[in-house]
């Protein structure tokens, strides 16, 4: 019997970095997944995988940004899998370095729709279907160290991954009286796609000496995801080597 036999997860920006992993150990114990990523050849390429590896996984095309895509996500996945027990609002985009006077309102709003309203998006159709399915399902909201702390350059990243911890803390105690849990994950940096190029700067900004693997969060993903957190709900969980406790 493995943690996550008979249940069904959504795991979105799954087609790379921590989501891919993260999906990939879900399905390898027990999870039916729908991946879902604005890449849906990566989405496929991890469905793949977890198939190829005896698991099971359906691919969806989703900008998270957009309602009627995620509407498409959630009812999708019940159709297919006959139920929704987890929800990992996991895609995000990070942002150029822009000086804050010639930043565009246009690359502000696309980082917060998707970083934020993204996370908003999939937690209402998911609480949706948790109601209508009389599940006690869990909303998994991914945010960051810059949910905590800030970021030179990164304005829109930091106000939009802040705003996740108070969206959590809110849409936990909202929910709780339907047995719904919503909690949420801050890592550091970890070497992922989203990082490229910026390993070697951001290295010495943690103590453990070492950047973050995917696995790391992942942990933390499937530890907040199983019945071993039944009385967790509504903080966001730091995984980050050290790196606020300075
Ligand atoms: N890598 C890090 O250092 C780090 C640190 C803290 C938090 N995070 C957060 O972890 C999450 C995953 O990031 P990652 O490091 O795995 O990055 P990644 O770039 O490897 O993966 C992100 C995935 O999200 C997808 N995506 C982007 N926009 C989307 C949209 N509108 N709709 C659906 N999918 C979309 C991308 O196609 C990609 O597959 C993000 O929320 C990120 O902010 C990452």
């Amino acid at each position: 019997m493995s943690r996550f036999d008979s249940k069904v997860v959504i795991m979105t920006g799954g087609g790379s970095g921590i989501g891919a992993d993260a999906a990939r150990r879900f399905a390898a114990e027990g999870a039916k997944v729908a991946v879902a990523d604005v890449n849906l050849e990566g989405a496929q390429g991890v469905v793949d995988s977890i198939r190829g590896a005896g698991g099971k996984a359906i691919a969806f095309g989703t900008n998270v940004a957009d309602e009627d895509a995620i509407i498409e996500l959630v009812e999708g996945t019940v159709e297919a899998f006959g139920g929704l027990d987890v929800i990992v609002n996991n895609a995000g985009v990070g942002e150029d370095p822009t000086p804050i006077d010639e930043r565009s309102l246009s690359d502000w709003q696309k980082v917060i729709d998707v970083n934020l309203t993204g996370a908003f998006l999939g937690a209402k159709h998911a609480a949706k279907a948790f109601k209508a399915l009389e599940r006690p399902g869990v909303i998994i909201n991914v945010a960051s160290i810059l949910g905590v702390v800030g970021f030179k350059g990164a304005p829109a990243y930091t106000a939009a991954k802040h705003g996740l911890l108070g969206f959590t803390k809110a849409t936990a105690l909202e929910l709780a009286e339907f047995g719904i849990r919503c909690v949420g994950v801050s890592p550091a940096f970890i070497r992922t796609p989203l990082i490229e190029g910026m390993e070697d700067a951001v290295l010495p900004l943690h103590p453990i000496g070492r950047l973050g693997e995917p696995k790391d969060v992942s942990d933390l993903i499937l530890f907040l995801a199983s019945d071993e957190a039944s009385f967790l709900t509504g903080p966001t969980y730091l995984v980050d080597g050290g790196y606020t406790a300075q």
